[in-house]
């Protein structure tokens, strides 16, 4: 299919050519020069075959495959699911797709969806869960569902076809997050540990600060940013897709200190929410986790006006990453440092966290 674009490379020169990539594009588009190292993240779920009980885990090799849990799959005209050929409409069978998560291939092992337009699949190593979402006209008993294939007791057996589609529960670092099949989720099983960890190390937040998550998702980095400022700081997290929004208001009601506003980022909305700035209570630190387009130069400098001490960038695209880092220069912000993580191995894309905080020159004329 047309998915995995880097599979004829191994996963040494993958993750070097990604680095160039991120290099490249903030030396043109960021006017900044960085040494990039892409960290390997291997995945540690040991893998699930249908109608086996599942045992200890163990950790697998990292080969590359075997990591993606949400997956949309097109169905062939027999009812094979299938991906995709690159640059076309054409669905390729791919009962078999090697970069599938162990807990997707034994959801869908064996089975066909004739007459479906396409099945969603969200996996959660974390807790077992799987979620099989049917679109379309599929017969028999091909419905949506969700099932518990990796609990330690957890099997898929011949007639446990799921019911009915729907969240799945992700565990991150001890906490719980309920995800519908709707709501952004990262795909590879332990992106939300290691991005959470590297934003917060970025941030190192206070007890009593105020935080801003841009682009909130489920919840995710506000549920640990609320930890971290403990109940006398503030989160404001920021979302707009309802079901995001929903998903977040659920993870996050056992927290106080989060306020959850289901809106689109904007300069104005950005501004409605921080009032009048420093002297309406201030800004601390931020967390940034934009889709492909990047944050844009309005927001930005909008958010920066308020002077947060530091900022943690997730960027899927460099690209834009290097371009709203330019933006940051002009207020003022350089960047800290930058880590890059392979999270998408067999494809082109990488994940970013970068840290910037205000630059030297503006730092000391703003001290007091
Ligand atoms: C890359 S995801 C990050 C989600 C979350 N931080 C996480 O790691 O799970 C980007 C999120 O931004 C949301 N989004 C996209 N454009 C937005 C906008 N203009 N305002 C607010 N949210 C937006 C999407 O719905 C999506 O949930």
């Amino acid at each position: 299919c047309g998915g995995c674009d880097w599979q004829h490379a191994d996963l040494v020169a993958q993750r070097r050519g990604k680095a160039e990539v991120v290099a490249d594009a903030l030396r043109r588009f960021g006017g900044v020069e960085v040494a990039v190292e892409v960290e390997a993240v291997p995945v540690e779920a040991a893998p699930v075959e249908a109608g086996a009980d599942v045992g200890p885990r163990s950790a697998a090799p990292d080969d590359g495959l075997g990591w993606r849990t949400r997956m949309r799959f097109a169905v062939t005209a027999e009812g094979v699911i299938g991906l995709r050929a690159s640059r076309s409409h054409q669905v390729v069978a791919t009962p078999d797709c090697r970069i599938a998560h162990p807990l997707v291939a034994a959801a869908l092992a064996g089975r066909r969806f004739v007459g479906a337009e396409s099945v969603e699949v969200a996996a959660s190593p974390s807790t077992g869960q799987v979620s099989v979402a049917v679109r379309g006209d599929a017969g028999g008993d091909e419905r949506s569902g969700r099932t518990d294939l990796g609990t330690p007791t957890g099997h898929l057996g011949a007639g446990d076809r799921p019911l009915q589609g729907g969240p799945v529960v992700e565990e991150v670092a001890g906490r719980r997050f309920t995800v519908g099949p709707d709501a952004f989720w990262q795909i590879h099983p332990r992106a939300p540990e290691v991005l959470v960890g590297a934003v917060r190390t970025a941030l190192r937040a206070r007890p009593g600060e105020t935080a801003l998550d841009l682009y909130a998702g489920a919840g995710l980095f506000a549920a640990f940013l609320a930890a971290d400022v403990g109940p006398l700081g503030r989160v404001v997290a920021m979302e707009s897709d309802p079901a995001a929004v929903n998903a977040a208001a659920e993870n996050l009601a056992d927290l106080p200190q989060v306020s959850l506003r289901g809106v689109r980022v904007t300069p104005a909305t950005v501004r409605g929410l921080l009032g009048g700035g420093p002297a309406a209570g201030g800004l601390d630190i931020a967390v940034l986790d934009p889709p492909r387009s990047g944050v844009g130069a309005e927001v930005m400098t909008a958010l920066l006006s308020y002077r947060p001490r530091a900022v943690a960038y997730v960027a899927c695209d460099p690209v834009a990453l290097a371009r709203d880092l330019a933006v940051a220069a002009q207020s003022g912000y350089e960047l800290v440092s930058l880590r890059a993580f392979d999270l998408f191995p067999m494809t082109h894309h990488v994940e970013c966290v970068a840290l910037l905080a205000p630059s030297a020159a503006t730092s000391e004329v703003t001290l007091p």
